[in-house]
Order: structure tokens, then C-alpha cells, then sequence
């Protein structure tokens, strides 16, 4: 007799862009079974139920559900919290600390009520901001409460180095650390081209102008969406994130996290390369910096703990 008695339960909180690729990403990937909560339940009920009449004609078998009450989310394995408002063109993450605290705050509680054991992804931003609030108002342990933002960031980038070397996204592998801000820190030293170093194939002035593009690589789309941020590729990042989860995968991706003096740092989340796996964070291994690297992963954490401080001061 086997032990499996259900599908893996995914609530997304959040039906807007994000949320609703988040749903079309996990739906197509058959993670497991969906809901889609948002304060516009019918919105959220709709999506829902648009996505699963896809569901014959893409052949998925995931029930999707929405509404506004958070009892449907009852006793989910994965929530990953997308509500908040977008950046307008001409705003940083940053801008939207006060408004997005309160909404992550409420929204956080009340998963917690329904699913006091599920592995809690944040999205919302300032990310790293907004992790702080999750695992305040969640209670949870650093384990399950996670930051979307590297796998994103990383992405943006290693979608550059393939333009420029004019190569197969597949072959080229790479992370982003520290903060989801201006000051995240790009790794060229450790992306690879097909396993050969990228500082062996393209000049450093061609480097840090990927670096430089990977950094505002949000922006960029802001400016030209004007009235969002982007969706896809932060809705894939956060997929690929709970896939890691539900199939207890133990993928080391970068996400943010909660240091408890990993690379210097304490209790302040920051994005480092982690193990993820059924139980949420299992691991970080630690990596080598030069001394270039450690002063802006230094840099980076300095900014997160710039908006940490904001927040305690506004009383967030
Ligand atoms: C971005 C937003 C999601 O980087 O922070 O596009």
C-alpha cells in the first residue's frame, strides 16, 4: 500500500501578473494541485478556473481554485506570496517598503493560520525587506521562509552572457548573490560557457556591462511595461524554487535567506546559494569570494539592513 494519500498543495497569494503566471507556470510543470488567492476573489476564482479549463487540452491534472479565503489554502505544502504593489517607471524596489509591509504582513498571517507547516516563498518586493516581515509575522523557522530573487537575477544574467556569446541559454550556468537591489552582486568568476569560464571567453569590459544590465535588468522592463514589473521570468524563478520543494529535488539555487553569520553576515536575509529541498532551506554551502566579491556581497547586505532599519523605524 503506498503512503501517498494527495498531490502536493501550492497556494499562491496574489492573483495579479505574477501570481497568475506563478499558477500557469506550477499548473503546466503538474506540480501539484493550485489555489489563487487575492483580496479580488472573483479575479482570482476566474484565473483559477480559466487555468483549469486549459488543464484538458494541455492534459495536467492539478485542481485550480480561487477566491479570497484563505481557509482554501488549508493545509498547503507551498505558499509563495506575490501580493504587493508593482514598481511604477522612475521607482527602486525600495519605494514600495511601506505600502507592500502591511500587505505581506496580513497576507503571511494568514498562511501561517491555515498552513502552520508549509515552506512560505516571498516574491513581493523589496524582497529582502519583505522576507524580514514574513518571518516575523509567520513565526517560521529560517528554513521556511525563502526569498525569490536570486534564480530571477541570475536568470536575467545568464540570458545576457548567451546573447553576447551567442550561445544556447542551456550551456550557460551562473548565479547572482546578495540583495534583490541596485546592489546585487553578479558573479562572472564562477559563469560558465559549456563549463568554460566566461572571463576566459569575453573581455571584462563586455562583463560588466552584462553585470551592469543584470543589475537593472528590473528596470528595464519597467520601463518599457510602464505600468507593471515583470512577470514571466520572476514567475519561473519562483517555480523552479517550489518544484525544488514539492519534488524534494535539493537543487542549490541562490535565494534569499535569513544568515545566521554565513559569509559574515547575521540575522539579516540576503541572497547566498542554498539546498532546497522538501524540507525548504537544507544547506548552504559556502563559497569562495576574492576580496572584490566580498566588498560588494558586503555592500549589498549593508543596503538590506539600510531598509531593515527603515522599517523599524516607521514601526512596519
Ligand atoms: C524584478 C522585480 C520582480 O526584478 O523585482 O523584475
Amino acid at each position: 500500500m503506498s503512503n501517498i494519500t494527495r498531490r502536493p498543495k501550492i497556494s499562491i497569494i496574489g492573483a495579479g501578473f505574477v501570481g497568475s503566471t506563478c499558477a500557469h507556470w506550477a499548473a503546466s510543470k503538474e506540480l501539484g494541485d493550485i489555489v489563487l488567492i487575492d483580496i479580488n476573489g472573483d479575479a482570482a476564482k476566474g484565473k483559477a478556473l480559466d487555468l483549469f479549463e486549459a488543464s484538458p487540452v494541455e492534459g495536467f491534472d492539478s485542481n485550480v481554485q480561487g477566491g479570497s479565503d484563505y481557509a482554501l489554502t488549508k493545509d498547503s505544502d507551498v505558499v509563495v506570496i506575490t501580493a504587493g504593489l508593482p514598481r511604477k517607471p522612475g521607482m527602486s524596489r525600495d519605494d514600495l517598503l511601506a505600502t507592500n509591509s502591511k500587505i505581506v504582513k496580513e497576507c503571511a498571517q494568514n498562511v501561517a493560520k491555515y498552513s502552520p507547516n508549509c515552506v512560505l516563498i516571498i516574491v513581493s518586493n523589496p524582497l529582502d525587506a519583505m522576507c524580514h516581515v514574513a518571518l516575523n509575522a509567520t513565526g517560521f523557522p529560517r528554513e521556511r521562509v525563502i526569498g525569490m530573487a536570486g534564480v530571477l537575477d541570475s536568470a536575467r544574467f545568464r540570458s545576457f552572457v548567451a546573447m553576447e556569446c551567442n550561445v544556447s541559454v542551456e550551456d550557460v550556468q551562473g548565479f547572482t548573490l546578495g540583495g534583490h537591489g541596485d546592489t546585487m552582486v553578479p558573479m562572472p568568476r564562477y559563469t560558465t560557457v559549456g563549463g568554460i569560464p566566461l572571463t576566459q571567453l569575453v573581455a571584462k569590459d563586455r562583463i560588466d556591462s552584462l553585470v551592469d544590465r543584470a543589475r537593472k535588468g528590473g528596470a528595464e522592463i519597467v520601463e518599457l511595461l510602464k505600468t507593471g514589473s515583470a512577470y514571466y521570468a520572476p514567475a519561473s524563478s519562483a517555480i523552479q524554487m517550489v518544484e525544488a520543494i514539492v519534488r524534494d529535488k535539493k537543487r542549490i539555487l541562490p535565494c534569499a535567506v535569513l544568515l545566521k553569520g554565513e559569509y559574515g553576515v547575521q540575522d539579516l536575509f540576503c541572497g547566498v546559494l542554498v539546498k532546497l529541498g522538501a524540507k525548504g532551506l537544507e544547506g548552504i554551502p559556502i563559497l569562495e569570494m576574492n576580496a572584490e566579491e566580498k566588498d560588494m556581497f558586503g555592500k549589498s547586505a549593508a543596503a538590506v539592513k539600510g531598509l531593515v532599519d527603515d522599517m523599524k523605524r516607521l514601526g512596519l
